[in-house]
C-alpha cells in the first residue's frame, strides 16, 4: 500500500514491510535522533553497502538488522533519493536465505551496472564468501545468482592465515575487465587488500595483494589487524585506496587512505593517513556521480551502550554526503555536498569581531540542535599560543556543553566532549585531528550538528566526526571560546536545518 503525503507517494511497501513510516513517527520525539542524516525507520544500521545511480536516482543500500537495534542477521536495507539529501525507504533488498550461503547474513559489498543489469556483489556469511544478486524490476527486488558463491574461499596462500576473514567486495570496470577488491587479514602480518579480475563477474581470477599492512608498525598510523570495506578511487593521474581498520575482534578504529599510482596492476603507494578522525565514522563507500564528482558516505557508530541502543530502539546513522577530491598538495579533499544547502532555513550572521579570553560569551538569541555552522577564524601570525572556536549544545547553567576548537600549540582540531552529557555511560572522550595552519592561513570551520551527530570539516581537508548525547532539553545554546590571546572571528554563519522527512499531517 502506498502512503500519500502532500500528493506524493513517499512509500510503497509490500504488506510485511508496511511499518517504516509509523516507526519513524514513533521515534520522532527522540532528540538524539538525527533529522537530516539518513538512518533507517528503526533498529540497526551499519555500513553503506552498495551505492549506485540508476536512471537518474541514487540508491543507497546499507547493512541493516530489521529485527532490533543490534548487529545480528544482517540484511541489506535500501533507500532512494532524487537529490542526495531526501530519501525514500524501499523494501529490504537482500534477506538471508535459511540454508543458503548467506543464511547467517548478507554483509557488505557493492552494486554495479553489468551491461544494463543491476548487480550486487556481497559478502555471504558464514563462512565468508562472495555472492551475486541481480534485479529485473528496477532495483526493487533481487534474486540470488545460480552460481553463488562466485568466490567460495580465500586464495590458497591465505587459507590459514586469514582465519576466514575475507570480505566486502568492491568492483570497478576498466577496458572491459572487471576488477574486485576484498578486505582480508594475514595473522601476525597485518591487514590486506586482495585484487581479483573477471570478464563476467562470475569467474574470478585471484591476482595478488594490492596493499599490505604491517601490524608491528605505528608509522605514520597503526593499521590494525584486519582491513574492511576497501574502495578504489581513480582520480586519473592518481589513484586512492580507502579501507577501514579493525584493531581486535570488536574494535573498529577509522578509515585510512593511501594515495598512489596503479601500474601494471600493482599499487605504488605515495602518502597515507586517517581519512576521517574521531573514531565514529567507519566503513565509507564512494559513489561516482553522473556529474563527475566522487561522493562518500560512512557509518556513524553510536557512542553509547548496547542497552541504551535497545532502549532507544535504533542504532547507527549514515554520514552526510561528502565530496571527496584529490588536492594539488596530494591530500584528499573533504567537504559536505552542496545539495545540503537546500535544507538551510533561519539564518544568523556575525563578524567581524575579536574574541578574547574575557569576551567569549554565549550567543544571545541563537539556539538549536539541528544546525549548519560556518566560521572563519584568523589566528594572526603566531597561532602557537592561541586557542579558539565554538561551544555547542550548552545548557544555560553550564552543566552541559561541547567545545569545538583549534589548539594552536598542539596544532590540533579538537572536539572536547568531557562535559557533553550528564550521562556517565556515554562516550565522552576528546576527539582530535592534526591540523597545521600555514603562516597567515585562516581556519575555515564547517559544522553539521544533527541531534547526536556532529561532523566538523576544516579548511577543505580535515574531517572529525563524533556522537553527542546531552541529557538536558535546554542544551541547545551556542557560544564562542578563545584562550591565550585575541583571535579574530572574520565571519560566522549559522543556519537552522530542515528535516529530510515529510512531516506528519
Ligand atoms: C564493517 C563490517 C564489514 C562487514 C559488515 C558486517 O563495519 O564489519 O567488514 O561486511 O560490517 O555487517
Amino acid at each position: 500500500m502506498g502512503l500519500i503525503v502532500e500528493g506524493q507517494v513517499v512509500m510503497d511497501f509490500p504488506a510485511e514491510n508496511e511499518p517504516p513510516l509509523d516507526a519513524r513517527l514513533a521515534l520522532a520525539g527522540d532528540f538524539h535522533r538525527p533529522l537530516f542524516h539518513y538512518l533507517p525507520p528503526a533498529n540497526w544500521m551499519n555500513d553503506p553497502s552498495g551505492l549506485i545511480q540508476w536512471e537518474g536516482r541514487t540508491h543507497l543500500f546499507y547493512q541493516a538488522n530489521p529485527h532490533g537495534p543490534f548487529h545480528g542477521t544482517i540484511h541489506w536495507g535500501h533507500a532512494v533519493s532524487d537529490d542526495l539529501v531526501h530519501w525514500e525507504d524501499w523494501p529490504l533488498a537482500l534477506i538471508p536465505t535459511p540454508g543458503g550461503p548467506d543464511g547467517e547474513g548478507c554483509w557488505s559489498g557493492c552494486a554495479v551496472n553489468h551491461d544494463g543489469i543491476p548487480t550486487i556483489a556481497y559478502t555471504a556469511v558464514f563462512p565468508q564468501t562472495v555472492c551475486l544478486a541481480t534485479s529485473r524490476d528496477g532495483l526493487r527486488t533481487w534474486q540470488p545468482h545460480p552460481q553463488n558463491p562466485v568466490i567460495p574461499a580465500p586464495p590458497a596462500p591465505l587459507d590459514r592465515r586469514s582465519g576466514g576473514h575475507f570480505r566486502d567486495p568492491f568492483i570497478w570496470r576498466k577496458n572491459g575487465v572487471w576488477y574486485l577488491l576484498l578486505g582480508c587479514k594475514s595473522e601476525g602480518v597485518g591487514g590486506l587488500i586482495l585484487l581479483y579480475r573477471s570478464t563476467d563477474l562470475v569467474d574470478w581470477e585471484y591476482l595478488h595483494p594490492l596493499l599490505e599492512g604491517d601490524v608491528h608498525s605505528r608509522d605514520p598510523n597503526w593499521t590494525g589487524t584486519m582491513w574492511e570495506c576497501p574502495n578504489f578511487v581513480d582520480f586519473g593521474s592518481q589513484q586512492v585506496l580507502i579501507f577501514s581498520v579493525q584493531a581486535g575482534h570488536d574494535e573498529l578504529l577509522h578509515p585510512l587512505y593511501t594515495t598512489g599510482r596503479m601500474e601494471n596492476l600493482r599499487f605504488i603507494p605515495d602518502r597515507a593517513g586517517i581519512l576521517v578522525h574521531g573514531g565514529c565514522f567507519y566503513a565509507p563507500q564512494i559513489l561516482r556521480t553522473g556529474d563527475g564528482r566522487t561522493l562518500m558516505w560512512g557509518w556513524l557508530q553510536e557512542g553509547r551502550s548496547p542497552e541504551a541502543c535497545m532502549e532507544a530502539g535504533w542504532a547507527g546513522v549514515m554520514s552526510t554526503p561528502i565530496v571527496l577530491s584529490l588536492r594539488a598538495d596530494g591530500r584528499p579533499g573533504l567537504a559536505p555536498a552542496v545539495e545540503l544547502q537546500q535544507l538551510r532555513r533561519k539564518h544568523w550572521q556575525a563578524g567581524d569581531l575579536v574574541l578574547s579570553p574575557e569576551a567569549a560569551p554565549l550567543l544571545k538569541g541563537i539556539r538549536g540542535d539541528r544546525l549548519e555552522i560556518q566560521a572563519v577564524l584568523d589566528f594572526g601570525a603566531d597561532p602557537a599560543a592561541l586557542l579558539a572556536g565554538l561551544r555547542l549544545r550548552c545548557s544555560p547553567d553550564g552543566r552541559e556543553e561541547t567545545r569545538v576548537f583549534y589548539d594552536g600549540a598542539r596544532q590540533l582540531l579538537v572536539i572536547d566532549r568531557v562535559r557533553s552529557s550528564l550521562d556517565s555511560t556515554v562516550d565522552k572522550r576528546t576527539a582530535a585531528a592534526p591540523l597545521e595552519l600555514n603562516p597567515g592561513e585562516r581556519l575555515s570551520l564547517h559544522l553539521l550538528l544533527d541531534g547526536s551527530v556532529l561532523e566538523v570539516f576544516a579548511n577543505g581537508h580535515t574531517c572529525l566526526a563524533c556522537r553527542l548525547y546531552p541529557t538536558l532539553s535546554e542544551s541547545d545554546r551556542l557560544g564562542l571560546i578563545a584562550a591565550g590571546g585575541p583571535v579574530r572571528l572574520i565571519a560566522l554563519d549559522i543556519w537552522e536545518m530542515a528535516s529530510i522527512w515529510p512531516r506528519p499531517t
